[in-house]
């Protein structure tokens, strides 16, 4: 579903991503992992075309979307929920959702727009008693559950999360991990999880991914992630 072939990218003249390749399958689970700094978050935003590699091909379902503009990619089926939510403060919890539906395509099964907040709302009822509130001033959790909605409301059918359980309370992670979890086996679709918290992981991911230093160094089934490995090159 998503392929990436040998990805360098730079900020200015730092070469940060080396030669990345990596693939997500159909309705799978992919943990992409590694300490801070190794270049995660990048690859995230290497898929959604905010930054371009010099070498290499981004390929999504048959096409190659390399040049593609962010705007396109959201289009064809890719959401993001950016690592610290990065939801709009000023606009009100409608206008943050109401900004994923538009950004996404029309719904191919015909479904209502109504339909598709409903959703949302059942998943985070919180939402929907919040609608008319500025979206700063809810909480980290419910910022987070917020980025996931609109993320959720582009229609998407492989979605990139950068670690959605950073500070955040437990309880709120549970949920999250929930709702994750009914992706996954309700809707299918295939998602590329930025995750450090091992346990949570270790409980969505079908495979994994771990980097250092700009590189792949590890990949296999998660089932098969050893302790060495951990040890090695994460933090926990
Ligand atoms: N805008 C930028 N300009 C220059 N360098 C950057 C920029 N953003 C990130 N970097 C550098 O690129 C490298 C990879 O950063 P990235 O954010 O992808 O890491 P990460 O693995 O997501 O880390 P974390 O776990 O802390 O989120 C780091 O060395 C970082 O300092
Ligand atoms: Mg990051």
């Amino acid at each position: 579903m998503l392929r990436l072939d040998n990805q360098n990218v730079y900020y200015g003249e730092s070469h940060i991503l080396r030669n990345v390749s990596l693939e997500v399958g159909p309705g799978q689970v992919v943990c992409l992992m590694g300490r801070n700094g190794v270049g995660k978050t990048t690859v995230l935003k290497t898929i959604m075309g905010l930054l371009k590699s010099r070498t290499g091909k981004v390929r999504f379902g048959d096409e190659d979307i390399s040049q593609d503009s962010p705007d396109r990619r959201v289009r064809r089926g890719i959401a993001y929920v950016p690592q610290g939510r990065e939801i709009f403060p000023h606009l009100t919890v409608r206008e943050n959702l109401r900004l994923g539906y538009e950004a996404g395509p029309a719904d191919p099964n015909g479904g209502s727009e109504k339909a598709a907040y409903d959703e949302v709302f059942s998943l985070f009822p919180v939402l929907a008693q919040m609608l008319e509130r500025a979206g700063g001033v809810l909480s980290g959790g419910q910022q987070q559950q917020l980025a996931i909605g609109r993320a959720l409301l582009s229609k998407p059918k492989l979605l990139l999360l950068d670690e959605p359980t950073e500070g955040i309370q437990p309880s709120i992670v549970e949920q999250i991990e929930n709702v994750i979890e009914s992706f996954k086996t309700e809707r299918r679709f295939a998602i590329l999880l930025v995750e450090q918290y091992m346990e949570f992981a270790a409980r969505l991911a079908d495979t994994y991914v771990i980097m250092a230093k700009g590189a792949v160094v590890a990949s296999g089934r998660a089932a098969e992630l050893s302790e060495e490995q951990v040890k090695q090159h994460l933090i926990v």
